[in-house]
């Protein structure tokens, strides 16, 4: 993709944050072809305002048919790591909003996706692009401040009635404890200390409740998070969205062996403040918007200093023009990402982090760097086949009394989460199983129900899946059962199920992918007739690891 290249952008949760990018990407030579967005009764609007021509209220309809090559993924926080993988994963660059995700495996599965993606990923950290954060950011790179080892960061931001209107901020915000939503905070003070980063985390909280309409007590109040990093330095972050008093989301300090900056807090007169001993050996405040016009100020690129008019036109002071240039210069292959996956990493986990420590009395955690997932690669599954002589023969599922195969019903999608979530398997959201649901064959989503109690205790689906390994592959998948219905044959019979529905529509090539360690489903899948397929080298001595393990 050169300079000259149109880049096409498609925009979800683009009645809410997603909508605000228009002249910030149509003045950086790109536009936006399509939205979506849940809102059918916003849609049409968001469409026009946005200048796109296509709408779609199905975000994995607008990836597959909208002539888009990037997403702006503006949606509620929880479906941030779903929808970024499902982009990823076709080769759309992704521009997400923060945090990255909202659980630690998340950034696994996201990592795993980016690395495995040639599409660019990049976290629309927003409060770095403020123009006083960029300033402090090359005072910092040029070593002004000498050695820094102490930052602040504080989102001050009263959101109760906003909870009341987007809800999900109620769970996510300001229902579950730490600093979950804490990017704004931490994300420009980590650019102040570059090659560093947060390894272990501490989080509290005030014990006073706030009680929302309902009068249900929230979750957090102040949480207060203490960051340790890789180079010794110390980072308090505070994010607190239930306090009642004026807003304040950019309040940051920092200090340094030469030097320290103080954000202004919004109260009268404040203004940002420096004080540098190269500016003065007295070491005495200064107005930073005043030194931004001195000698200093050559140290900003030269577009923010006189930033083009797009610019001043942009949303949050002419930051979403640069973040989207930053974008769409590292999509084009011009310049590396600013704020790529692991620097996002970096910027979320921390914040994940603290959720555990606030639930463990304050607990210093250790904080994953996620580059490190990269260096040992998952293992490789282990794969079977239905084996080539039984290809005509169907295997029978046998029921037991009490319990009833069939479809998946509509309305038991939560009920079937809870049943994959119970077995270990996987935490599936609502739209990934909406996406297996349209991509199983038809009559191939099997569950088996208690009759006594209603409750789904196994599932399975066959799924049309050609992989390299399986051209023309149909994968017998998401194989579960309920651990409390153990020995009675459940699993077996919904591998059957879906086995046979493969034979019905004559499938030739039928397969399963395990671990070595789901030693009960394999013994099941075994004795239904598959077979190991010895695809890699080290398949014979895990295969035999797995049989020796198995015949105890
Ligand atoms: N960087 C910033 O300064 C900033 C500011 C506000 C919000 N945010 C972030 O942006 C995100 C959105 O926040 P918001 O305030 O706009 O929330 P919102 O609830 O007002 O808007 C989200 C929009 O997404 C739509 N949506 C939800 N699920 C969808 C789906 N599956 N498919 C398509 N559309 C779907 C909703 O209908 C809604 O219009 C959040 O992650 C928030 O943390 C960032």
């Amino acid at each position: 993709m050169n300079a000259l290249t149109t880049i096409s952008i498609g925009i979800v949760g683009a009645a809410g944050r997603g909508g605000s990018f228009r002249s910030a990407f149509e003045a950086n030579g790109a536009r936006i072809t399509a939205v979506c967005d849940l809102r059918k009764d916003k849609l049409d609007e968001c469409r026009r305002t946005l200048g796109a021509a296509e709408a779609y209220t199905d975000y994995l309809e607008m990836l597959d048919k909208a002539p888009i090559d990037a997403v702006v993924i503006g949606t509620p926080m929880q479906l941030h790591v779903p929808q970024s993988i499902e982009a990823l994963t076709r080769g759309k660059h992704v521009l997400c909003e923060v945090p990255a995700a909202v659980s630690i495996d998340e950034c696994r599965e996201l990592v795993s996706a980016a690395a495995a993606s040639k599409a660019i990923y990049m976290m629309a950290e927003n409060y770095t692009y403020i123009k006083s954060n960029v300033f402090v950011r090359a005072l910092a790179a040029a070593g002004l401040f000498g050695t820094v080892y102490y930052a602040e960061g504080e989102y001050l931001h009263e959101l109760k009635e906003l909870n009341e209107v987007t809800k999900w901020r109620r769970h996510w915000q300001t229902g579950i404890p730490g600093v979950t939503y804490c990017t704004h905070s931490l994300g420009p003070i980590l650019q102040w200390m570059p090659g560093d980063r947060v390894t272990r985390v501490c989080c509290e909280d005030t014990t006073f409740r706030y009680r929302d309409r309902r009068d249900e007590p929230y979750g957090q109040t102040t949480p207060v998070m203490l960051c340790k990093t890789a180079k010794g330095a110390l980072i308090k972050i505070r994010v607190d969205m239930l306090s009642n008093r004026p807003h304040a989301m950019t309040n940051y300090q920092l200090q340094g062996s030469d030097g320290c900056y103080e954000s202004a807090r919004g109260g009268p007169g404040d203004v940002h403040k420096i004080c540098l001993r190269e500016l003065d050996h007295e070491m005495h405040w200064h107005d930073l918007d005043a030194v931004m016009q001195t000698v200093f100020g050559q140290l900003l690129d030269a577009a923010w200093r006189t930033p083009p008019e797009e610019a001043k036109r942009a949303g949050h002071g002419g930051g979403d023009y640069f973040e989207v240039l930053d974008f769409l210069s590292a999509v084009r292959g011009e310049t590396p990402c600013r704020i790529g996956i692991h620097d996002a990493m970096d910027m979320t986990l921390p914040g994940l982090v603290s959720q555990q420590s606030a639930t463990q009395d304050g607990a210093w955690l250790n904080v994953p760097d996620s580059r490190q997932w990269l260096q040992n690669p998952p293992r490789r599954q282990l794969h079977m086949l239905w084996p080539e002589r039984l290809r005509d023969t169907p295997p029978v599922p046998r029921v037991a009394d009490g319990y009833e195969l069939r479809q998946l019903a509509d309305g038991e999608e939560d009920a079937y989460i809870a049943l994959v979530k119970k077995a270990d398997l996987a935490s599936f959201t609502r739209e990934q199983v909406e996406g297996i649901k349209r991509s199983v064959l038809p009559g191939g989503l099997f569950v088996i129900a208690h009759r006594a109690t209603g409750a789904l205790v196994a599932t399975s689906i066959a799924q049309h899946r050609a992989t390299e390994l399986h051209p023309h592959g149909g994968e017998v998948g998401w194989i579960a059962a309920d651990p409390e219905h153990k020995g009675k044959g459940l699993g077996l019979a919904v591998t059957a199920a879906a086995t046979a529905r493969f034979i019905a529509a004559g499938y030739r090539r039928i397969y399963l992918s395990t671990d070595d360690f789901r030693l009960p489903a394999i013994a099941v899948y075994l004795k239904l007739g598959f077979e190991p397929l010895m695809y890699a080298p080290d398949m014979a001595d895990r295969w035999a690891a797995v049989r020796a393990q198995l015949s105890r």
